[in-house]
Protein backbone atom coordinates (compact mmCIF):
# COMPACT_ATOMS: atom_id res chain seq x y z
CA UNK A 1 0.00 0.00 0.00
CA UNK A 2 2.52 2.60 0.80
CA UNK A 3 4.62 1.48 -2.47
CA UNK A 4 2.30 3.30 -4.73
CA UNK A 5 2.44 6.28 -2.18
CA UNK A 6 6.28 6.11 -2.80
CA UNK A 7 6.14 5.54 -6.94
CA UNK A 8 3.73 8.61 -6.52
CA UNK A 9 6.20 10.73 -4.79
CA UNK A 10 8.92 9.64 -6.89
CA UNK A 11 6.85 10.76 -9.79
CA UNK A 12 6.26 14.14 -8.22
CA UNK A 13 9.90 15.10 -7.69
CA UNK A 14 10.53 13.53 -11.38
CA UNK A 15 8.41 16.30 -12.65
CA UNK A 16 8.94 18.72 -10.51
CA UNK A 17 13.09 18.12 -11.33
CA UNK A 18 11.67 18.48 -15.33
CA UNK A 19 10.05 21.21 -14.81
CA UNK A 20 13.05 23.38 -12.92
CA UNK A 21 15.14 22.61 -15.62
CA UNK A 22 13.13 23.53 -18.22
CA UNK A 23 12.87 26.67 -16.45
CA UNK A 24 16.07 27.08 -15.99
CA UNK A 25 16.92 26.04 -20.02
CA UNK A 26 14.38 28.93 -20.81
CA UNK A 27 14.13 31.07 -17.94
CA UNK A 28 14.82 34.89 -18.72
CA UNK A 29 18.33 35.99 -19.81
CA UNK A 30 18.75 33.04 -21.25
CA UNK A 31 18.09 31.70 -24.54
CA UNK A 32 18.78 28.93 -27.04
CA UNK A 33 21.33 29.48 -29.72
CA UNK A 34 18.74 29.16 -32.50
CA UNK A 35 15.05 29.39 -32.87
CA UNK A 36 14.83 25.30 -33.73
CA UNK A 37 15.83 24.55 -29.63
CA UNK A 38 19.29 23.21 -30.81
CA UNK A 39 22.30 23.73 -28.63
CA UNK A 40 25.77 24.79 -29.62
CA UNK A 41 28.98 23.17 -28.95
CA UNK A 42 32.48 23.58 -28.86
CA UNK A 43 32.83 21.79 -32.14
CA UNK A 44 30.14 23.84 -34.06
CA UNK A 45 30.85 27.20 -31.69
CA UNK A 46 32.63 28.37 -35.20
CA UNK A 47 29.59 28.10 -37.41
CA UNK A 48 27.69 31.28 -35.24
CA UNK A 49 28.59 34.63 -34.31
CA UNK A 50 31.08 33.24 -31.97
CA UNK A 51 33.08 31.87 -34.53
CA UNK A 52 34.28 35.79 -35.27
CA UNK A 53 33.50 37.33 -31.54
CA UNK A 54 33.33 40.83 -30.67
CA UNK A 55 31.90 44.07 -30.71
CA UNK A 56 29.20 45.24 -33.25
CA UNK A 57 27.04 48.23 -34.31
CA UNK A 58 23.72 47.59 -34.54
CA UNK A 59 22.29 50.88 -34.22
CA UNK A 60 23.63 54.93 -33.91
CA UNK A 61 23.98 53.99 -29.93
CA UNK A 62 23.34 50.43 -30.20
CA UNK A 63 25.73 47.39 -29.90
CA UNK A 64 26.37 43.79 -29.56
CA UNK A 65 28.87 42.08 -27.96
CA UNK A 66 29.36 38.75 -29.17
CA UNK A 67 31.58 36.87 -26.03
CA UNK A 68 32.95 33.67 -25.68
CA UNK A 69 33.71 32.61 -21.94
CA UNK A 70 36.24 29.32 -21.97
CA UNK A 71 38.35 27.71 -19.19
CA UNK A 72 40.14 30.13 -18.61
CA UNK A 73 39.72 33.47 -20.57
CA UNK A 74 36.96 35.76 -22.46
CA UNK A 75 37.54 36.17 -25.63
CA UNK A 76 37.52 39.16 -26.51
CA UNK A 77 38.23 40.48 -22.49
CA UNK A 78 41.20 39.02 -21.47
CA UNK A 79 43.85 38.90 -24.25
CA UNK A 80 42.77 42.38 -25.68
CA UNK A 81 40.02 44.85 -23.94
CA UNK A 82 36.12 44.66 -25.01
CA UNK A 83 35.82 48.63 -26.18
CA UNK A 84 32.94 50.11 -26.61
CA UNK A 85 32.34 53.97 -27.05
CA UNK A 86 30.31 56.34 -23.89
CA UNK A 87 26.73 56.86 -24.57
CA UNK A 88 26.00 53.82 -25.64
CA UNK A 89 23.79 50.64 -25.48
CA UNK A 90 25.21 47.32 -25.43
CA UNK A 91 23.88 43.91 -24.91
CA UNK A 92 26.49 41.36 -24.22
CA UNK A 93 25.75 37.60 -25.74
CA UNK A 94 27.99 34.84 -23.80
CA UNK A 95 28.38 31.80 -24.36
CA UNK A 96 30.84 28.62 -23.23
CA UNK A 97 32.06 25.69 -25.23
CA UNK A 98 33.46 24.21 -21.88
CA UNK A 99 31.88 24.22 -18.13
CA UNK A 100 29.38 26.63 -16.60
CA UNK A 101 31.48 30.48 -16.32
CA UNK A 102 30.24 33.29 -14.72
CA UNK A 103 30.03 36.94 -16.29
CA UNK A 104 30.36 39.79 -14.31
CA UNK A 105 31.19 43.61 -14.90
CA UNK A 106 32.51 44.39 -11.90
CA UNK A 107 30.79 47.84 -10.60
CA UNK A 108 27.93 47.44 -12.98
CA UNK A 109 25.28 45.21 -12.00
CA UNK A 110 25.83 42.74 -14.91
CA UNK A 111 26.98 39.87 -13.14
CA UNK A 112 25.23 36.27 -14.85
CA UNK A 113 25.54 32.65 -15.55
CA UNK A 114 26.96 31.02 -18.70
CA UNK A 115 26.20 28.28 -19.47
CA UNK A 116 27.70 25.74 -22.08
CA UNK A 117 25.70 25.53 -25.49
CA UNK A 118 23.22 28.35 -24.43
CA UNK A 119 23.75 32.01 -25.24
CA UNK A 120 23.10 34.61 -21.93
CA UNK A 121 22.04 37.82 -22.82
CA UNK A 122 22.40 40.73 -21.19
CA UNK A 123 22.00 44.65 -21.65
CA UNK A 124 23.21 47.33 -20.29
CA UNK A 125 23.58 51.32 -20.94
CA UNK A 126 27.55 52.77 -20.70
CA UNK A 127 26.83 57.09 -19.90
CA UNK A 128 30.33 57.50 -19.26
CA UNK A 129 33.94 56.52 -20.23
CA UNK A 130 34.74 54.08 -17.74
CA UNK A 131 37.20 51.11 -17.01
CA UNK A 132 35.56 47.72 -15.56
CA UNK A 133 36.88 44.36 -14.77
CA UNK A 134 35.23 41.20 -15.95
CA UNK A 135 35.22 38.18 -13.67
CA UNK A 136 34.60 34.85 -13.66
CA UNK A 137 32.28 34.25 -10.89
CA UNK A 138 31.36 29.93 -11.01
CA UNK A 139 34.24 27.62 -10.22
CA UNK A 140 35.45 26.49 -13.13
CA UNK A 141 38.49 24.45 -12.67
CA UNK A 142 42.04 25.00 -11.51
CA UNK A 143 42.40 28.43 -13.34
CA UNK A 144 39.13 29.80 -12.10
CA UNK A 145 40.77 32.48 -10.29
CA UNK A 146 42.92 33.77 -12.89
CA UNK A 147 39.79 34.13 -15.43
CA UNK A 148 39.05 37.79 -15.91
CA UNK A 149 39.25 40.45 -18.63
CA UNK A 150 38.38 44.19 -19.24
CA UNK A 151 35.88 46.16 -20.78
CA UNK A 152 37.04 50.00 -21.83
CA UNK A 153 34.22 52.40 -22.35
CA UNK A 154 35.80 55.36 -24.48
CU1 LIG B 1 35.45 30.60 -15.60
CU2 LIG B 1 35.55 30.56 -13.23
Amino acid sequence: RYEKLWTAAALLLIVGLIATVTYGALGPGVKMVDDSGGTIDAGSLGDTEFGDPGVTQVGEDQYEVHVVARQFLFQPGTAEPIRVPANSEVTFYVTSPDVVHGFELAGTNVNTMVIPGQVTEVTVRFDEPAQYGIVCHEYCGAGHHTMAGQLVVV
